[in-house]
């Protein structure tokens, strides 16, 4: 069954096949999605005693985050009880380089609201043993469930650092970069292909999977048959995104440029 809703900002979409539900809202624009993510989240923190929130990097969050901050500062929400996850980090990276995923986070967002350090939790890709780096957050995040996991799609199809043929089993792990991930790294400020490190660790498919609530968030025409694929197309693991089509509390969150290829009608 479908049901298709016109709202003021957006557009809601609501699949509901063999118990399963898909949520995909498109919005006017990029600033109404943001306020969107934005509002779920701080509604998230305002109902939990004690919120888990999971935090993509790349440049599809930043306006999210950026209202998060506006509506900290205006006091209407109180971030000190939340915990926090990041989804995955450059192999070889300190937290403290400037493209470090756990500096994104802290300059885009930790540093500017009340979260309390203590319950930072990020991956440590300097690390000296990665897989005890890995079973370690991987222990993280079982003790500490995550209710809201915000997402973005790379342009090989990727959910984090999960390349296309991960097993979607995966747990926390460390992955070579495809070529398109490492070129996409020019946009998060690297100079040079030269420069990017070509070894992530991340969260796994099924580490992902464990989230209460998944939020998936695409802008940009460039994405749009990426979106299509990952909505629409089989749910397989040579396109890792496809996976959120089985979670049972999943919502997608496009504007309208992402969502210029969605194949509305292919939606039963
Ligand atoms: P982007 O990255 O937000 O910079 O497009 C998305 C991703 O690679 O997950």
């Amino acid at each position: 069954m479908l049901s298709f809703f016109i709202m003021k900002k957006c557009y809601i979409i609501r699949e509901e096949s063999g118990g399963m539900k898909m949520e995909i809202k498109i919005f006017e624009d990029a600033s109404s999605l943001d306020s969107y993510v934005a509002d779920e989240l701080c509604a998230c923190v305002g109902m939990e005693e004690h919120p888990v929130l999971g935090f993509a990097t790349g440049n599809t969050p930043c306006g999210a985050y950026d209202q998060c901050i506006e509506k900290y500062k205006r006091k209407e929400v109180d971030f000190s009880k939340v915990t926090a996850f990041s989804l995955d980090e450059y192999v070889g990276m300190h937290h403290q380089n400037e493209r470090s995923f756990f500096y994104f986070m802290k300059t885009h967002l930790y540093d500017h609201i009340n979260i309390a350090k203590e319950n930072i939790y990020a991956l440590n890709g300097a690390a000296m043993d990665m897989d005890s780096e890995c079973h370690r957050y991987e222990e993280l995040i079982n003790k500490n469930p995550i209710d809201i996991q915000l997402l973005g799609i790379g342009m090989d199809g990727h959910i984090a650092y999960n390349e296309p043929n991960t097993p979607f089993t995966s747990i926390t792990h460390v992955m070579e970069l495809h070529h398109e991930s490492i070129e996409s790294s020019l946009n998060y400020g690297f100079n040079s292909l030269d420069e990017v490190p070509r070894q992530g660790v991340t969260m796994g498919i099924a580490t992902i999977m464990k989230a209460k609530r998944l939020i998936m968030m695409a802008k940009g025409a460039d994405k749009t048959e990426l979106v299509d694929r990952m909505v629409n197309g089989i749910v397989c693991e040579s396109f890792p995104s496809s996976i959120i089509q089985t979670h049972p509390n999943v919502v997608v969150v496009l504007d309208k440029e992402a969502a210029s290829s969605l194949r509305l009608n292919t939606i039963k």
